[in-house]
């Protein structure tokens, strides 16, 4: 069935945001290997990205309806800086379980800023990849097909 790969604010300019920090890859390049890794995993991926908080949830709560009628694996999801901001995006996951929601951040966000080290996603996410650099999302994708056969199984 399909993964739903979720990108918030500001990952529309990978690639050309401090790349020191983010790396070089464009988010255009993020979901092209996404797409071939759920490919390879024997599911589909659909993409989104939003610089929109209301969007953002409205995507969980339609992906929610989608894993309730079996269509749906899960998301893997990087919430950008809404994941210190927002307890709406805590609310829409925990609404939605046991859909499961793999958190990502590309960068280690525990070695910046103090303001990035609280995330209000990660107490209801299914699981965390954190400072593998894009990368990360590939290892969500693998981690989140794990999760769901354990579920089914
Ligand atoms: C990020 C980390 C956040 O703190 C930041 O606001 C982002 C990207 C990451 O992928 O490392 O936009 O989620």
């Amino acid at each position: 069935s399909t993964i739903l790969l979720l990108n918030g604010p500001n990952l529309n300019l990978l690639g050309t945001r401090e790349p020191a920090v983010y790396g070089a890859t464009t988010l255009a390049d993020v979901e092209a290997m996404c797409s071939e890794v759920a490919k390879g995993l024997g599911h589909s991926l659909e993409a989104f990205q939003s610089n929109h908080e209301g969007d953002l949830l409205d995507q969980i709560h339609a992906a929610g309806r989608r894993f309730k009628a079996g269509e749906l694996v899960g998301v893997v999801f990087n919430p950008g800086a809404f994941t210190h901001t927002s307890v709406a995006l805590f609310d829409a996951i925990s609404g939605v379980k046991p859909m499961p929601v793999i958190e990502v951040h590309i960068s280690n966000v525990h070695a910046r800023e103090a303001f990035r080290h609280h995330s209000y996603v990660s107490p209801a996410a299914a699981g965390i990849v954190v400072g593998f650099g894009t990368d990360g999302y590939r290892l969500a994708i693998e981690g989140l097909v794990r999760k769901a056969s354990q579920l089914a199984g």
